[in-house]
């Protein structure tokens, strides 16, 4: 039977969307009226928008996973991906408050441009200077960086951190999210190996500064073989080894033992060759879509304060990476 609400405008006829009065600007009314009958719930006007943003977008695996983790829980929410160039940031930032946007995530190329346009930076995301994560709060945007923390997690899981010595390929923004998780973790020291010496020279300050201990070297084999040696994780930051460049790896397969844990960011393919070759030589290793859910499922909880259906958002970044859909 149809419900009847006596406060509804009268329309005689037409379509009315009903604001409730926690309205957030997208958030509405919770049902469509005609003459005051609910003819079905809405979508679109009813639930609360969440996103991510960057250029590109359209391989994510982001809105999958989320969308997940909302109809998992029924929560009355969905995320969509939003292409935005770097001139429109800006003007993106403005429009997501505009229309309050509940929440989104940032990825390249804006995680550490976008930084000017927020009100409020969490302390974490401050020290490493990027930022992958907003939430709305009252129509102010409070910036966070899930990456890092999303790495460690399954680091933690699988060795436990406190004490350990770690090998970091890499010193890109995804290393700095790493290498600054890893500090919190309490690691022993951090040894980065990047292509580009300067580089990892220039993070290592960082790190020093941010009370870690911390060496670097390049990435040849003669170098890696010595820093392995001290190193019971290895972690792969660079972004050797992502389709369509499925042969490559930073790091010599037989330079792997088997008490090493290890981990690739890299998460397409699902299983690297970086991942192969240290399985093969025994090592303990985790994918990077474990990095990709558990981050995912920061950002969600920071969201919604609910807990995150990690199981649930891990199989829907299985299949959807599984399917290949994301070549
Ligand atoms: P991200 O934010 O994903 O970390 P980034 O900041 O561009 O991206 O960093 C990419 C990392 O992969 C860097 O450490 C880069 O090495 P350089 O600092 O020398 O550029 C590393 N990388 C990319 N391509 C590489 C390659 N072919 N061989 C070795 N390292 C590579």
């Amino acid at each position: 039977m149809a419900e009847q609400y006596p406060d509804t405008p009268r329309t005689q006829g037409s379509s009315v969307f009903l604001c409730d009065s926690e309205s957030r600007g997208i958030s509405g009314s919770r049902s469509l009226y005609i003459n005051h009958k609910t003819v079905y719930r809405t979508c679109a006007f009813v639930m609360e928008i969440y996103g991510l943003i960057g250029c590109p977008v359209e391989h994510s695996v982001s809105p999958i996973m989320q969308n997940a983790a909302f109809n998992g829980l029924g929560i009355d929410a969905t995320y969509c991906g939003f292409r935005v160039s770097e001139d429109n940031l800006k003007d993106a930032v403005k429009g997501i408050k505009a229309l309050g946007i509940a929440g989104f995530n940032v990825t390249i190329p804006h995680k550490e441009s976008i930084i000017p346009f927020l009100d409020i930076l969490e302390e974490k995301a401050l020290g490493i200077g990027a930022v992958n994560t907003v939430k709305n709060v009252a129509g102010r945007l409070v910036g966070y960086n899930t990456d890092g923390r999303g790495a460690v997690i399954p680091l933690k899981n699988a060795a436990g951190l406190d004490g350990r010595n770690v090998l970091v390929l890499g010193a890109g923004g995804a290393s700095r999210a790493l290498c600054h998780a890893l500090l919190d973790e309490g690691v022993g020291f951090i040894h980065l190996a990047n292509r580009t010496p300067e580089r990892a020279e220039s993070l290592c300050k960082e790190l020093m500064k941010a009370g870690g201990s911390c060496t670097t070297s390049g990435l040849s084999k003669r170098e890696l073989a010595e820093s392995v040696k001290d190193v019971s994780v290895v972690v792969n930051c660079t972004s050797v080894g992502l389709y369509p460049e499925v042969d490559e790896t930073p790091f010599p397969g037989e330079l792997f033992n088997s008490d090493l844990v290890v981990l690739d960011v890299v998460y397409n393919p699902l299983e690297t060759r970086f991942l192969r070759d240290a399985r093969e030589a025994g090592a303990e290793t985790i994918p990077g879509v474990e990095m990709l859910v558990w981050q995912g499922a920061m950002a969600f909880e920071i969201w919604t304060s609910k807990k995150a259906p990690v199981e649930l958002m891990r199989e829907a970044a299985l299949k959807a990476l599984g399917e290949g859909g994301w070549k």
